[in-house]
């Protein structure tokens, strides 16, 4: 093991050389001109697990962009990890609010800044690092991996599910991992144990059949604008309860014990407020911001449009109002019935003067996983020790669809070990990774399988 972490501390400069290459790609999945990028991604992908020593490297076909697999399988006796990480990223505008090329990465204040550096090209090619460091001064691994690689998460994976199941056989394992989520802070690591779900929807009301003089048809004809957004602020109370009907059957409400494990992990609304820019909080009555923002289900409004936006004044009465909405879901809410519930909401309460048209985005189930595994007791050793500070068990408000996946699918369980940090901005202009987090976490990967068989 000391051989391999001296290896990593030595091999720093080219660490980010390589990742700087890595993250020039433009893998954008949701972006159609950007197809032969995912296609040079997923190549590239492969390229670095094949150097690391992986054996059996494939770039797999799906209907959509492919899936990168590879294994290392000679421990008999040892456990096997899955590791899956997503090579594509999200779009990268406005891109005026970046500092530099979102693809072409530079350091500043100990951060390199790029899109996908923390989400989620950076964290997977430190799992690539730990296992080649291991393997190029040992020979050998402690334990067996195989990896998948995607490049579909953040649209919502719609490849994934089936090639598990296709594959079952090929992708036996006794654990995933997935290193996709954060850090409670700089110096202090964290295990995150529960991921929200998802479901989205696009809410079209149509009213007349063409934009209107507001002067003349204006208080004669409903303004489906006007109609929309009373419906949307009926969804919740002045104590933030959703009241979507049945929208709360069947959460697993926090117990005391939870919470008391949740409030372990430091949190100061003040510095929260101060980083957001905003004099308040608001949510749910009767929760803290971490809980509010990981542990109970949320709805909120993605985005509004309709009738006239642009500059100047325009005197009219649209014919059409959108929105995209979401809600975060908590264990056990099931995201193909909260999106019927949502839907009956607004279709039940739209007067006749609008028809309402519905669409459906992508979703995923949320998960809360076990606490009293070896695995995690053996990450939880190596990353304090790694850190050299106590590591926190969070809940984290984000979704990685297919985590729930590999349980339903493939029976496992995942290990979550995030190495972003708060101020990532992943999604956002100028993400980024904290360069000492980013190695001191790779030598924590390669404590964490060393210590899976201790
Ligand atoms: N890595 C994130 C999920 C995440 C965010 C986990 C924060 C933990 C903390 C992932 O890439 C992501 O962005 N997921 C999407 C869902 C997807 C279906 C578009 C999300 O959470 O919005
Ligand atoms: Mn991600
Ligand atoms: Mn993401």
């Amino acid at each position: 093991m000391q051989q391999a972490l001296s290896f990593i501390r030595s091999s720093r400069e080219k660490y980010i050389e390589e990742l700087k290459d890595y993250l020039s790609i433009p893998s954008i999945s949701s972006d159609p001109d950007r197809m032969d990028a995912m296609v040079d991604c997923a190549d590239h992908t492969a390229a670095l697990l094949k150097r690391a020593g992986m054996e059996n490297v494939k770039v797999n076909k799906t209907a959509g962009h492919p899936v990168v697999t590879g294994d290392w399988l000679h421990v008999e006796d040892s456990p096997t990890v899955l590791i899956y990480g997503h090579f594509d990223v999200q779009p990268v505008d406005p891109l005026d609010l970046w500092e530099k090329d979102p693809f072409t990465a530079h350091i500043k204040n100990d951060r390199l800044i790029a899109r996908g550096t923390a989400d989620d090209k950076g964290q997977l090619f430190m799992h690539i690092k730990a296992l080649e460091a291991i393997l190029k001064t040992t020979g050998r691994l402690p334990i067996n991996v195989r990896f998948v690689c995607e490049g579909e998460e953040e649209i919502g994976s719609p490849s994934l599910p089936g090639f598990l199941r296709s594959n079952r056989d090929q992708l036996k394992a006794d654990i995933a991992v997935v290193s996709d989520s954060s850090m409670l802070d700089e110096g202090m690591p964290a295990i995150t144990y529960g991921l929200r779900g998802l479901t989205y929807l696009e809410i079209e009301l149509i009213g007349p059949n063409r934009d209107l003089h507001s002067g003349t048809y204006g208080g004669a004809v409903a303004n489906p604008a006007e109609i929309l957004a009373r419906l949307l602020a009926e969804v919740k109370d002045e104590k933030g309860r959703i009241r979507i009907p049945g929208f709360y059957d069947r959460v697993v409400d926090l117990s005391d014990d939870e919470r008391k494990l949740l409030a372990k992990a430091p949190h100061d609304d003040g510095k929260y407020m101060a980083d957001l820019g905003v004099d308040e909080l608001w949510g749910e009555a009767g929760y803290t911001t971490p809980e509010r923002a990981s542990a109970r289900p949320t709805f909120e409004i993605n985005g509004i449009w309709s009738g006239f936006t642009g500059t100047g004044a325009k005197t009219v009465l649209p014919s059409r109002a959108f929105a995209k909405i979401s809600s975060r879901l908590v264990p056990n809410q099931d995201p193909d019935e909260i999106i019927e519930l949502t839907e009956k909401f607004f279709v039940e309460r739209a007067p006749k003067s609008v028809k309402v048209n519905l669409t459906r985005f992508h979703g995923g189930h949320p998960v809360v996983t076990a606490l009293d595994s070896p695995y995690i007791k053996a990450a939880e050793l190596a990353l304090s020790e790694s850190f050299k500070h106590e590591v926190y068990f969070i809940r984290e408000g984000g979704s990685i669809p297919i985590v729930a996946d590999f349980k339903t699918i493939l029976g496992l369980d995942t290990l979550l070990l995030g190495f972003s940090l708060p101020d990532a901005r992943t999604h956002s202009p100028n993400e980024n990774i904290h360069l000492p987090t980013f190695f001191t976490g790779i030598e924590s990967l390669v404590r964490t399988w060393f210590y899976f068989v201790k």
